[in-house]
């Protein structure tokens, strides 16, 4: 056996072909990678055998059941290369004694800034200009967009992500309103006020989701708060789906009440997102709907996707494993 194979290997779920490029360049400590296609089920767990991590993913699940099976498998240790750790099962991962760690920050800027894409193609309606002018339409019909200087932008969730959202806005001439339970000294230091999240709803022409999805964010957005939100006002959402009650905000864009939806997340997106489902029909009738409306844009859970992002994901990744091989604590583990 030579010094490569004595590596430990890690069960790689999920893969697509930018992960393998990010953590070949990055994977400096020559760990045994293995690349799978399949998502980490109860069905694909078996792959995982003679692994002893597994590397997940977003739509990946790591519940309770697949938990004890990996553990039964002999694998100790799960790496999330993402920020987010909501499908995960810490407190059983605990009990089973298997460490999970992630990447908190990879780069912030990606999301914050294509937060800021999907306000302004819908704002601006890039996205129809994009097919009339190819089309060799070059009418200006339904292209009116509103100067976002001088308009109020709520940001709920200012903490890494949502900081830098909100400088950005700041940047473009916006009044910022925050809200977030523990508030961030350099939001208010750029100029931002905290409010309640009911006078944030009230008062914000534009609102951009940027808090974790846990119990108590849970369909944070729902007929209440929808009913709360300044007539007419633009939705964002880069954080995660289960903060929005989708049902609600359909009626939403109904009424009118909501002026305009950017999606880079959804609550069923397991069933949907990076896959090529281009030939399958879609039977998930809620997102069928909302892909109906002129007004709402949805990308596919992209908004981490910058080269700067893989990279330092991939780096991250590699270094926390390196760190519970070598069993150091490490700021990134998941308590
Ligand atoms: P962070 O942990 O730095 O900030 C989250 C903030 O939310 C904290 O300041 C926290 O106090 C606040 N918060 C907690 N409960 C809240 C509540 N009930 N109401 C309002 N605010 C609350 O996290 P970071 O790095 O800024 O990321 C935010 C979220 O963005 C992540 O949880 C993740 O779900 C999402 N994300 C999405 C990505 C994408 O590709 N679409 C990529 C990376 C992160």
């Amino acid at each position: 056996m030579n010094a490569t194979e004595q590596k430990p290997s890690i069960a790689f779920y999920s893969t697509k072909p930018y992960d393998i490029e990010a953590f070949n360049a990055n994977n400096t400590a020559g760990f045994n990678i293995n690349y799978l296609d399949a998502h980490l089920t109860p069905k694909t767990v078996k792959l995982a055998e003679g692994h002893q991590a597994v590397c997940a993913f977003v739509n990946d699940t790591l519940d309770e059941k697949v938990l004890t099976a990996l553990k039964a498998l002999g694998v100790q240790t799960i790496v999330m290369r993402c920020a987010g750790f909501n499908n995960v099962d810490v407190p059983k991962a605990a009990e089973l004694g298997m460490r999970v760690l992630r990447v908190p920050a990879y780069s912030p800027y990606a999301v914050a800034e294509h937060a800021l894409a999907l306000i302004m193609t819908l704002n601006r309606k890039t996205y129809k200009a994009f097919n009339r002018v190819r089309d060799g339409n070059f009418l200006l019909d339904g292209l009116v967009g509103f100067d976002v200087h001088g308009k109020t932008v709520g940001v709920i969730g200012t903490g890494k992500i949502g900081e830098i959202f909100a400088s950005i806005m700041k940047g473009m001439g916006c009044t910022v309103l925050a809200y977030d339970p523990y508030p961030n000294d350099a939001v208010k230091a750029m100029g931002a006020t905290y409010v309640s999240l009911d006078d944030l709803l009230a008062q914000s022409d534009m609102v951009s989701l940027h808090c974790p999805l846990m119990p108590a964010t849970y369909h944070m957005i729902n007929d209440a708060s929808v009913a709360k939100m300044k007539k007419g006002s633009m939705l964002i959402n880069t954080s995660r789906g289960g903060l929005i009650e989708t049902q609600a905000v359909i009626d939403g864009l109904k009424t009118g009440q909501i002026g305009a939806l950017g999606l880079d997340v959804y609550e069923e997106e397991g069933d949907l997102f990076f896959e090529d489902l281009s030939c399958d029909v879609i039977h998930d009738d809620v997102f069928s709907r909302l892909l109906t409306f002129p007004n709402v844009l949805i990308t596919g859970h992209q908004a981490f996707l910058t080269q700067e992002a893989l990279h330092n994901i991939a780096r991250t990744t590699i270094a926390n494993l390196e760190d519970a091989f070598a069993s150091r604590t490490s700021v990134n583990e998941v308590k």
